[in-house]
């Protein structure tokens, strides 16, 4: 604490608080002592209605000379007419190169409300700032499991051709809290969880999982192949589409009840939206992104379901209509439920799991699902997981740009949902309620399953090595988006499942 200092004033155009914190960083920086090079990096963790006062404030007195002469300073953009009419800017940093100081801003989202919004803060924000220096914050993109997706992805030579409409039939990328809006409903509700989540955090999911192999792992090469995912995603169907708003239920009270929502909000606190993308890989592959709160777990994770093989000798459904292994050349169809799928859980308790096909240890023929498991918590124990926020700032500091989103990333996330976002506010999509603490509305597993998706109601996960406290091995009824919680049944090692 003993390098932090506050600085107070106002933040508005022409406010008071600008000369003071001009001349705090050159104080601090003057403080270091011998001339070296300065990195100056502001974090934008404010109200968005101000993001141009304070990019235009910051622009025209903290940063230092370091950005570029503004080209269209004699008004053309906004931005630039806006820092122009600021005060006098400040001179450099009394002792640094320019060729190695730097200056950067982080900015939060909301990064507008809808496409045309978006595209009015970015005009404003790159006539200020060039590309190179914005860091638009996606806290998603710093979380492990999302920078593991482009090594998994592409350093195992076997996942390769497995990734693509011939063997996936449907992936789902879900994001559940178990918590409402809790007096943030003034704020949520001008928002609804299309706009807090999907659009940003699930769409930045959906575009690394997707993405074709980029020529390099340099920031500008993986950001275009993710705005490639984005912009094929075919325009959404409303068919395609389940909302929810959660009533009351189990001591939570109802949205509609939390202080600062209007009386009858249609706003949405939950949304499952089937995506399609139109590109060679994936076609006919359902993307299926889901996300609510007040559900019953916390609980971000992605699912990648495979078909079933076509023809199945084992784990298949018999001419005799019932479970059993099917004899020999009786043409059995594979049972739905027995398909492998690829867990990559986020969060809580960061984990991937293969789901595979076995035979049940012991004398009898019965196949069985079991996984191949790896649970950081018992593999990489002790390993120090960074916080998504630590991590992106220190990418920040160092330069590096490949966890933040482009403009036209955003760009492309806004124009999926803008369409769909306007009909929701047309009130041409149906609101179904949801008891706070459930699954979401049951029209969201219709949804899946008429995409295919097949839940697995049997199959559990529990991952390695945690205690196992006394439970039944099996627990078949109630599992969720989640293969269950973090029982662990058999000694530790769970999984195995009858079918
Ligand atoms: C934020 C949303 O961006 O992400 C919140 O505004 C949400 O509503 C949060 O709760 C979820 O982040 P995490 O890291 O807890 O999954």
């Amino acid at each position: 604490m003993g390098r932090v200092s506050y600085v107070q004033g106002g933040y508005e155009r022409g406010g008071g608080g600008w000369p003071a914190l001009a001349a705090a960083v050159r104080a601090r920086e003057a403080d270091d002592g011998a001339p070296r090079p300065v990195g100056r990096l502001f974090y934008l963790a404010l109200p968005p209605a101000v993001y141009p006062d304070v990019l235009a404030g910051l622009r025209a007195h903290c940063a230092g000379g370091l950005l570029p002469a503004l080209a269209a300073a004699a008004g053309g953009g906004g931005g630039a007419a806006a820092a122009a009419a600021h005060a006098t800017p400040q001179p450099a940093p009394p002792h640094t190169p320019p060729s190695t100081s730097w200056v950067r801003v982080i900015i939060e989202k909301p990064f507008g409300t809808d496409l045309a919004s978006s595209e009015a803060l970015s005009e404003y924000v790159g006539a200020l700032w060039e590309e190179a220096c914005v860091y638009r914050i996606d806290h998603y993109l710093g979380k492990e499991m999302m920078q593991n997706c482009t090594t998994l992805r592409f350093a195992n030579a076997f996942l390769a051709p497995a990734w693509d409409r011939q063997w996936i039939d449907n992936v789902q990328i879900t994001f559940k809290e178990p918590f409402g809006t809790e007096g943030r409903g003034g704020y949520f509700d001008g928002v609804g969880i299309i706009r807090d989540v999907m659009q940003n955090h699930l769409a930045q999911v959906l575009a690394l999982l997707a993405m074709e192999k980029p020529v390099s792992m340099a920031a500008d090469d993986v950001r275009d192949e993710k705005v490639k995912v984005l912009r094929s995603v075919a325009p959404i169907a409303l068919g395609d589409v389940v909302l929810g708003q959660y009533s009351a239920g189990g001591g939570t009270p109802a949205y509609g009840d939390d202080p600062g929502v209007p009386a009858g909000s249609r706003t949405p606190t939950f949304a499952s939206v089937a995506l399609h993308i139109d590109n060679d890989r994936w076609a006919g592959v359902p993307f299926i992104i889901k996300a609510g709160k007040a559900l019953n777990e916390r609980l971000a994770l992605v699912r990648v379901q495979f078909r079933a093989p076509p023809r199945a000798l084992i784990g298949c459904r018999g001419s005799g209509g019932g479970d059993a292994p099917c004899a020999p050349g009786a043409g059995g169809r594979p049972l739905d439920a027995m398909r492998n799928e690829f867990v990559m859980r986020l969060q809580p308790d960061e984990a991937l799991y293969l789901k595979l096909v076995v035979k049940k240890p012991g004398l009898g023929p019965e196949a069985v699902i079991s996984e191949l498991d790896l649970d950081y918590a018992a593999r990489y124990s002790g390993a120090y997981i960074p916080d998504a926020y630590e991590r992106l700032i220190l990418d920040a500091v160092r330069g590096d740009q490949q966890h933040f989103v482009r403009r036209d990333e955003l760009r492309a996330a806004w124009a999926v949902f803008t369409p769909l976002l306007e009909a929701i506010d047309a009130g041409r999509v149906p609101l179904h309620p949801y008891p706070a603490g459930s699954r979401g509305p049951p029209q969201a597993d219709a949804l899946a399953a008429r995409h295919g998706f097949v839940r697995n109601e049997k199959y559990e996960w529990k991952a390695t090595g945690r205690p196992a406290p006394e439970e039944e091995e099996v627990r078949c009824e109630g599992s969720d988006d989640g293969d269950g919680g973090q029982g662990g049944g058999g000694g530790g090692r769970g999984g195995v499942q009858t079918s």
